[in-house]
């Protein structure tokens, strides 16, 4: 049993990886992380603790001994008791050997007050103190230390019993079976107390899997509506773009003939005729971008390095902007997977994504800090390319609005650019995240999964596609 004891203790110590660095040795002869829901007496109901402190004072009004000392001593261990958790919160490291140290100093001191001789005292079962505590804190192999230790506290006390009497071989037999109890009891409480701390610490880890499993799910939910109503809004409203077009086509025409027909006879009317025909263009260029954006796309997609088309947009940016006081922080990591894409429209991705960033720190400029690396999504590799600028953020009230066509808070904005960002990143099968928090800057995070070959292989022709 002892045999089947230590094994099973030891591997659920293995287990129990400390990341406090709490943990001294691997078989368990150090302090046991603590789970972090807190010290284990500090979760026991309060009246458990109350029970505990009768049973105590039971002692303290119970025969054989009425004597101060002795009600002393048990009130220093009811107080021990009380603020036992509380110790070992100031005092991580050494917290629990300080209480087990103290039991068995308050245990020795009580047998020697409850008896002439103190090894002959009915309290020494009040050594199970210090070894149920070391039990319950430490893994194995510190237990059965702390248990020698209390034995030999024990024992301790035959000393001045020595001095006047031989011990004999009936009394020797009975305190090695005392001391056989006390390592019996030990071994039976720190063999549960283990366990406990094993699936403690292991339902610990599940419930973080499992928030982190949560929020990716509540993302992936919050990107499928957002398709989705996208998918509905550009099916509606490229029907109504469409049926716009003709008769635009038709007030444009016809305002244009007026225009040259009233120009001598009216010239007020033809310069109003001249009003109708150029916000006419405007709408049609409207419309037609409209259309652009919500007609089905044929993908060109090749494996290529996404740090390159990033570049190329910034620069795009750079350049319609020449005189933004915005600077460019670059942080790539190397060897990044190849990403089959469509070269231009990724390219439209990070252009919209990046004036968007300059249009938001104008006038004062600010910073544009731009990082991509390597990213797992649902088990798949990819790239992400997060974008942070310094610029106003993004109130949570609007945060899923944005994504609409159309939707602008700019005051000569068109609204299209995060449809289209939205649009293109869900064709290439990515993912697209808004991290926002008001004050502190927007930053856009655009996944892309990896073609699935490696960044040497790209510069093979056969895996080009044409
Ligand atoms: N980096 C950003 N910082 C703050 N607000 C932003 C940022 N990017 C987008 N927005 C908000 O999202 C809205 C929609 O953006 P977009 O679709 O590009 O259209 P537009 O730029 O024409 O307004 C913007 O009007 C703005 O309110
Ligand atoms: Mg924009």
């Amino acid at each position: 049993m002892a045999h089947n004891l230590q094994v099973h203790s030891t591997s659920a110590d293995d287990l129990n990886s400390d990341p406090a660095g709490l943990e001294t040795g691997k078989e368990g002869s150090g302090p046991a992380p603590i789970p972090s829901q807190g010290h284990p007496l500090s979760r026991t109901p309060n009246w458990i603790d109350a029970l505990f402190l009768l049973f105590l004072a039971g002692l303290a009004a119970l025969p054989p001994v009425r004597e101060p000392h002795k009600q002393i001593i048990l009130a220093a261990i009811a107080l021990l008791q009380i603020f036992e958790a509380r110790l070992v919160r100031v005092s991580p490291r050494f917290g629990r050997s300080y209480a087990v140290i103290l039991k068995i100093l308050l245990a020795t001191v009580l047998l020697d007050h409850t008896s002439e001789m103190a090894i002959n005292s009915s309290y020494w079962p009040i050594y199970l103190l210090p070894v149920v505590t070391a039990a319950t804190y430490f893994g194995t192999w510190a237990t059965l230390a702390w248990t020698a230790l209390t034995s030999a506290a024990f024992c301790s006390l035959l000393i001045p019993a020595l001095q006047d009497f031989t011990i004999t071989a009936e009394a020797v037999g009975e305190l090695v079976t005392r001391i056989v109890f006390l390592f019996l009891a030990a071994m039976l409480i720190n063999r549960f107390s283990v366990e406990i701390r094993r699936r403690a610490q292991a339902s610990q880890a599940l419930a973080e899997e499992l928030a982190v499993t949560n929020k990716r799910l509540g993302e992936v939910q919050e990107e499928a509506r957002r398709s989705e109503r996208l998918a509905a809004l550009g099916q509606m409203s490229a029907g109504l773009a469409h049926e716009i077009r003709n008769p635009l086509g038709v007030i444009k025409g016809s305002a244009e003939m007026l225009t040259k027909k009233l120009q001598d006879s009216n010239p007020l009317a033809s310069e109003l005729a001249g009003y109708i025909s150029s916000e006419v263009n405007r709408l049609s260029a409207l419309v037609a971008r409209f259309l652009d954006f919500a007609r089905p796309q044929a993908l060109e997609l090749v494996p290529g390095d996404v740090s390159e088309v990033v570049d190329r947009a910034l620069a795009a940016v750079r350049a319609q902007r020449p005189d933004a006081k915005v600077v460019v922080e670059r942080r790539y990591i190397e060897g990044l997977p190849v990403v089959r894409m469509d070269d231009r429209l990724a390219e439209q991705v990070f252009q919209n994504l990046a004036l968007n960033a300059y249009e938001a720190m104008e006038p004062d400029g600010g910073i544009l800090s731009v990082e991509i690396a390597g990213a797992r999504r649902d088990g798949a590799d990819g790239v992400e390319v997060t974008l942070r600028d310094s610029g106003p953020g993004i109130p949570p009230e609007i945060s899923e609005q944005i994504f609409n066509p159309f939707f602008t808070t700019k005051k000569t904005g068109v609204g299209l650019g995060l449809a289209i960002v939205s649009k293109i990143v869900d064709e290439h099968n990515g993912s697209l995240r808004l991290e926002s928090e008001p004050g502190r800057g927007a930053c856009f995070h655009v996944y892309f999964p990896a073609a699935g070959i490696s960044a040497h292989a790209s510069n093979a022709p056969q895996l080009h596609e044409s």
